[in-house]
């Protein structure tokens, strides 16, 4: 079976090498010409762990290959991804029309019977909209040929996302037809062997699960920020509640980690996308609506907790910031926390020296005022405080004492709760974190 797997960024790349390692032939194609190159070259786009293994593996025993022709991409395989930017919008919607172009561009290539699915997180009714726009190629040309669509959100995380392919929770395909149902199956049929539950309904269904997912996760986050609010008025800790809530299996433990609130490629795109298609329909989701004004108010509360860690004022102050991606093991900076973090700071008249091990080059594109540093000792050289923003493993672990005698004063701000405040003070520093 030939696969073609359109736009070859995270989930893309990642899609394509994955499939190819299941044993399918998988051309990945993109319109960005730099990135096809560098793949050609053997070079990796992005930051992910593994990636640049499976995708050498692959290319080498030839089941893996990269192209700018998407027309020709289509005309060789009886599968397609969608993998393409769903951005959003000004109003909150989600700008659509990456996949518009890409359903065009099938429709005109159209040579025979194909699946078309899509893997972009895209609004209820968005691969309708894809079956329409290649059905209206194909009449303007005056052909005939049979496609079926279909909706396979993808979960995974950037960080993990090999292993989230390869050993996902579930998956989740909606499709009207038997012949799109029965593809699916061959495709995904190693995952099916190894019995992982897959969850087959129709596309609306599946569509609206990918929000549904990113919503809970992000309702979990923004629950335990103001938990974790609550906590620093009443000298509470927000990881014995975190832990006494989680321990209960029907919580349950993961995303209830206080800090600057979520960022990323995902969740606040797509939290506002359901509120606003919600919205659109008549249907308001309160708690998404709130949990987004939750998570708005979380980031500025922590640059004001870092305000109020040198002095009230941040006129003059040098800030050091420890990483930068909206999460580790990423370069990913979209809607990271550090960037509005970074900017209130700046605005408050903050010089900021800045350190992250794989993001710097992209925050260099959004934050160009920031001094980028070699590591995070040089962050921290003559800096009034040190924040740490994101929980990279290199940070837990600092040399404490060395980051102390860099410091102009011995201040840290732990937006992660990586450190223990107990031993942070007896290591000689003002020690301030989120929800202790
Ligand atoms: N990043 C994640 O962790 C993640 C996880 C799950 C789902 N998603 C969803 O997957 C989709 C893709 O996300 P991403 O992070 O991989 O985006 P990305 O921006 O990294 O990659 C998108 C790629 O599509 C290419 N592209 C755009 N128009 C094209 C066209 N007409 N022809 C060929 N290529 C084209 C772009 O050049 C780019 O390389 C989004 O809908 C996103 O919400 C992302």
């Amino acid at each position: 079976m030939n696969v073609c797997v359109i736009g070859t960024g995270y989930v893309g790349l990642v899609t394509g090498a994955c499939f190819a390692e299941f044993g399918v032939k998988v051309i990945c194609a993109d319109r960005d010409e730099s990135k096809i190159e560098m793949l050609e070259r053997g070079e990796i786009p992005i930051y992910e762990p593994g990636l640049d293994d499976l995708v050498e593996r692959n290319v080498r025993e030839g089941r893996l290959s990269f192209t700018t022709d998407t027309a020709s991409a289509i005309r060789s395989s009886l599968v397609i991804f969608i993998a393409v930017g769903t951005p959003p919008r000004e109003d909150g919607g989600t700008d659509l029309s990456y996949v518009d172009g890409v359903a065009g561009e099938i429709g005109q290539a159209m040579n025979g019977y194909k699946l078309v699915v899509t893997k972009s997180t895209v609004p209820v009714g968005t691969s309708y909209r894809v079956r329409d726009l290649i059905q209206a190629e194909i009449d303007g040309a005056g052909g005939e040929v049979d496609f079926s669509v279909a909706s396979n959100p993808e979960f995974l995380r950037e960080g993990a996302a090999i292993r989230d392919f390869m050993r996902p929770d579930r998956i989740v395909i909606g499709a009207d037809d038997e012949a799109a149902l029965a593809i699916m199956k061959d495709l995904y049929r190693p995952l099916f062997l190894n019995e992982t539950p897959f969850v087959l309904t129709n596309i609306a269904t599946a569509e609206l699960t990918k929000y549904a997912a990113n919503a809970f996760l992000a309702t979990k986050i923004s629950f335990i920020n103001e938990f974790a609010n609550l906590c620093e008025e009443i000298g509470g800790d927000i990881q014995g509640l975190a832990r006494g809530i989680g321990l209960d299996g029907r919580i349950g433990k993961k995303f209830l980690h206080a800090g600057p609130g979520f960022g990323g490629s995902c969740f606040p795109k797509d939290t506002r996308s359901a509120a606003f298609f919600a919205r659109e329909k008549g249907q308001n989701l309160e708690v998404v609506e709130a949990v987004i004004r939750v998570n708005d108010r979380q980031r500025e509360r922590m640059v004001e907790k870092i305000r109020a860690a040198v002095g009230g004022d941040l006129s003059g102050k040098t800030v050091g910031m420890l990483g930068l991606s909206f999460k580790p093991e990423t370069d990913d900076m979209r809607d990271a926390p550090a960037i509005e973090i970074a900017n209130g700071l700046a605005a408050g008249g903050a010089v900021i020296r800045a350190f992250d091990p794989v993001a710097m080059r992209e925050a260099a594109k959004l934050l160009p005022d920031l001094t980028y540093c070699k590591d995070s000792y040089e962050a921290c050289e003559n800096a009034d405080v040190v924040v740490i923003v994101t929980e990279w493993n290199q940070f837990r672990m600092l040399d404490l004492e060395r980051v102390r005698q860099k410091l102009r004063r011995p201040v840290v701000v732990d937006l992660r709760n990586v450190y223990e405040p107990k031993s942070m003070q007896e290591a000689g520093f003002e020690y301030h974190s989120v929800g202790r």
